[in-house]
């Protein structure tokens, strides 16, 4: 394996990099599901409740995938891979949802926000075991884990309203982690292209 200072670093501050990479690459695979679920999901949603529920769906999916992108980055940084096995793990993972035959949002609103309780839960983990350790990491998955909360104020605001009112607001996606996409390979390879 060719040496990666970012994973020294990482060991040297007291992280276990295998572990770490294991759990980001848990997440990323987290990630995907979502966004896949959404995907489908978002097709079932239709009516008045549903269409308004759609939209809380699309700015999540969205930022779920932003969460994918960003994870895959840091994952590679410290000398890991996406395993061979992520796709077949992805499909046993949405195999586990049951998603709704037809739009049936009082079934569904649970679903979304055990899910975002899950995510919650993982990404409070990894901000513990990389505190003070692994800073970009942390940085990262503290970014993620303010707008998996804000996905359950989300689900939890639809919650509280009538559908048909139609309040909604355009949302800022992914305010946190965007600076978190900017991936310093891309910037590697602009550079080439443009001295080329
Ligand atoms: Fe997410």
């Amino acid at each position: 394996m060719a040496r990666c200072v970012a994973r020294e670093l990482v060991e040297w501050s007291g992280v276990d990099a295998q572990r770490l990479v294991d759990l980001l690459v848990e997440r990323a695979l987290g990630e995907m599901g979502n966004y896949y679920y959404y995907t489908i999901l978002r097709m079932h949603l239709v009516g008045v409740e549903g269409d308004a529920l759609r939209r809380v769906v699309d700015d999540a999916r969205e930022e779920d995938r932003n969460h994918f992108e960003a994870l895959v980055t840091r994952i590679y940084e410290l000398g890991g891979r996406l395993p061979a096995t992520f796709a077949s793990e992805l499909g046993g993972l949405v195999a586990l949802r049951n998603l709704p035959a037809e739009a049936d949002v009082p079934q569904i609103i649970p679903i979304l926000l055990k899910a975002a309780e899950e995510s919650v839960r993982a990404y409070t983990q990894l901000c513990s075991a990389t505190a003070g350790k692994d800073n970009r990491t942390y940085n990262l998955v503290l970014a993620i884990l303010h707008e998996e909360i804000a996905h359950q104020v989300w689900l939890l605001e639809f919650l509280g309203r009538d559908a048909r009112d139609g309040a909604t607001h355009a949302r800022n996606i992914s305010p946190l982690v965007t600076p978190h996409l900017y991936s310093p390979q891309s910037a590697h390879l602009e550079v080439n292209s443009r001295t080329a």
